[in-house]
């Protein structure tokens, strides 16, 4: 453990409680525990309860079960609310909100969790779960015994242990009465040594959502560019090179692909949008970063149809299931959309990933998946990289790869592939915004 978070006098410090075992509050469980902390959790879902207690991690994030494991000794799991409200007295609240079919945030766990708790004066309610702004106040005015912290999180799917231990900056929200109970969430984070930014209850929601939809923002505003490069001969990895260098920018979320997925970004920039509307204002950027995002995966079915023609009868490969490499999370990832469309223009689909496959495969109907990237290549008529796992690079692509399939057409979604090397083998080479000149002449380091 880094030394930095080692807690001396671990029985010191305050116990708390999470409510939802899954990705964020196993997370948020694990490294309070690894901060020192006991940590009472409580999930509804009686065989995850079962299966934490035994040892076995449910979800797949790098350095989770690791953590788990070693403060195994801190962690404490129930599917009962009385044993975690008798033992802890700030609360985080980690269950999922998933969006309704209008785009508004779905809060009835959230609500489930509250009612449970009542207007206990000994407890506060440490809103974790992103909820769309004013939620606080609407608890706060129910419950009004009740403490209500906002403190939402900004963690990355598979670097979320990383994110939680060093993160850019920790945020607040509580309203005067709850001052105190702000006071002491606060101090958990001591030993992080992160800016904190204290704040009222709906600003921090809405730091939590504008945070997103900006990253989202930034997204699509580099998906246009990487178009716009591909018909005026730029190269979108050089332009964002440069463009990342101004400090005003930042490298970062400036890499061109087939558009953002999984459970967080396509939610929240809608519940954004939605809860503008709601309240009577019209959120023009928005509209179009979801439209550009749609428009960017129909993008990789017409590069596939510029070479092949009618894609009837093709064998269509993706490799690559998980929203993002690192994670077997297929909540909303683009290579479902692409299955599906793909099997919709008449072609025969293959996918392979090296952890998600499996999960998906209720949510691929007609599409088959394989065991191997080997294997879902073969016969193809083109492969769309749809997720930058690190294996996919190793493949013997001059080889093994051109070898087994039909027609040597690749459209790597992520601009992953050498796509120099790729053209040089035979390849006909599609990226994002990586004109075919950029690719015979790459420029110097
Ligand atoms: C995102 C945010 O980055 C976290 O800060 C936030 O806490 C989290 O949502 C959440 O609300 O819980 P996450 O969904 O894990 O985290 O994934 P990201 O790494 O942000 O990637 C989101 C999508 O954007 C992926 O599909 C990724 O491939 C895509 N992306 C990301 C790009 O297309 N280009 C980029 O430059 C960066």
């Amino acid at each position: 453990m880094d030394a930095r978070f080692s807690a001396p006098g671990a029985s010191a410090l305050e116990p708390i409680g999470v409510v939802g075992c899954g990705w964020v509050g196993l997370v948020t469980a694990a490294s309070f525990a690894e901060l020192g902390h006991a940590v009472h959790c409580r999930d509804i879902v009686t065989e995850r309860v079962a299966a934490l207690e035994r040892g076995e991690v449910p979800i797949h994030e790098p350095g989770l079960s690791d953590l788990l494991e070693r403060n195994r000794d801190r962690l404490h799991f129930t599917t009962d609310m009385p044993p975690v409200l008798e033992r802890a007295q700030l609360l985080f609240c980690c269950v999922d909100t998933p969006p309704t079919y209008s785009g508004d945030a779905d809060l009835s766990r959230v609500e489930r969790v509250v009612d449970e708790i009542g207007d206990s004066q000994r407890h506060a309610l440490v809103m974790k779960s992103t909820v769309p702004v004013g939620t606080g106040h609407a608890i706060a005015r129910r419950h009004e015994g009740l403490g209500y912290v906002s403190n939402p999180e900004f963690l990355q799917e598979g670097s979320a242990i990383g994110d939680f231990m060093r993160p850019d900056r920790v945020v607040i929200g509580a309203r005067a009465e709850s001052a105190a109970f702000a006071d002491r969430v606060a101090a958990l984070y001591d030993p992080l040594e992160a800016p904190i930014v204290r704040t009222d209850v709906a600003s921090a929601e809405m730091i939590k959502l504008a945070s997103n939809a900006f990253l989202a923002t930034k997204i699509s505003f580099i998906n246009e560019i990487a178009n716009v490069s591909e018909e005026l001969g730029a190269d979108v990895a050089e332009v964002a090179r440069g463009m990342g260098l101004d400090e005003r920018i930042g490298p970062k979320f400036l890499q061109a692909g087939i558009g953002y997925g999984g459970s967080c970004f396509p939610k929240d920039v809608s519940a954004l949008k939605q809860l503008a509307g709601n309240s009577g204002y019209h959120f023009q950027l928005l509209t179009a970063v979801i439209e550009v995002n749609e428009l960017q995966k129909r993008r990789t079915v017409g590069k596939l149809k510029k070479h092949l023609g009618s894609l009837v009868g093709r064998e269509i490969a993706l490799l690559g299931v998980a929203f993002k490499p690192h994670t077997d999370d297929v909540r909303e990832a683009t290579s479902l959309v692409l299955a599906a469309r793909l099997i919709g223009e008449g072609a025969s689909v293959r996918v392979y990933d090296p952890v998600a496959g499996e999960h998906a495969t209720d949510l691929l109907p007609g599409a088959q998946v394989c065991a191997s990237a080997l294997e879902a290549v073969e016969e193809a008529d083109g492969v769309v990289l749809v997720t930058e796992w690190p294996e996919f690079r190793e493949l013997d692509w001059a080889g093994e790869v051109r070898e087994r399939m039909t027609t040597p057409l690749i459209v790597d979604g992520r601009n992953f592939l050498d796509g120099a090397a790729l053209v040089a083998a035979g390849f006909s080479y599609e990226g994002v915004g990586r004109p075919r000149a950029a690719l015979a002449a790459p420029s110097p380091a």
